[in-house]
């Protein structure tokens, strides 16, 4: 879609990003969490995502259709360089090009705030996450067999990664 805006998330797109989040807890494609998340949560991620840690937001026509944020990897000062990903885009809009839109952006945001490496955590079952990732140069690292529970049952999970400095 060649109408979508990319920028800065602000305290007033915290909403919007809340209702896509829980779209991808609902779907049970997207992440362990189980339990929708309210504005209280949001706002505390939100003040938690400051400064290197960015989000960002895509936009048709003034309304959010997306996010994606870099997330702290570890608490290690030797991980300092490494950032996680998470990306969301709202059902109506999936499969139209806006993740993309928002990975490539992401990726100039990581290398301007000193991260030379993305990874990411995913279900080897999100065709549509494999794809966009994997079109957009991450790495399949390894499949961590039963690593999480969802929903009661033991799920795979599939870390990726991205190096940013080449
Ligand atoms: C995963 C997600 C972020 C991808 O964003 P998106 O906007 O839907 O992805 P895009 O439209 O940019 O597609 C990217 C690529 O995926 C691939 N793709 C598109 N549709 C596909 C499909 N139906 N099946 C498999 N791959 C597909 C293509 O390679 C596509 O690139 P192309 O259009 O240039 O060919 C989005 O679908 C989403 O929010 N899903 C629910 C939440 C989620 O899974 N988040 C990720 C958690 S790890």
């Amino acid at each position: 879609m060649s109408d979508v805006a990319v920028r800065s998330a602000e305290p007033a797109d915290v909403a919007a990003i809340l209702r896509i989040y829980n779209q991808g807890i609902e779907d049970r494609i997207a992440t362990l969490e189980s339990d929708p998340k309210d504005m209280a949560y949001m706002e505390g991620w939100f003040r938690e995502h400051q400064g290197r840690y960015a989000v960002l937001v895509a936009g048709i026509a003034g309304e959010i259709v997306g996010w994606a944020s870099l997330n702290r990897y570890s608490h290690r000062c030797a991980y300092n360089g490494v950032a996680d990903l998470s990306i969301y885009v709202d059902r109506r809009f999936r499969g139209k090009g806006i993740g993309s839109q928002l990975l490539h952006a992401i990726d100039k945001v990581a290398k301007a705030n000193g991260f030379y490496k993305i990874v990411l955590f995913t279900f080897p079952s999100n065709q549509l996450g494999q794809g966009l990732y994997r079109k957009c140069g991450y790495r399949e690292v390894g499949v961590f067999e039963k690593q999480g529970i969802l929903d009661g049952r033991f799920v795979d999970v599939m870390a990726m990664e991205k190096w940013l400095l080449s």
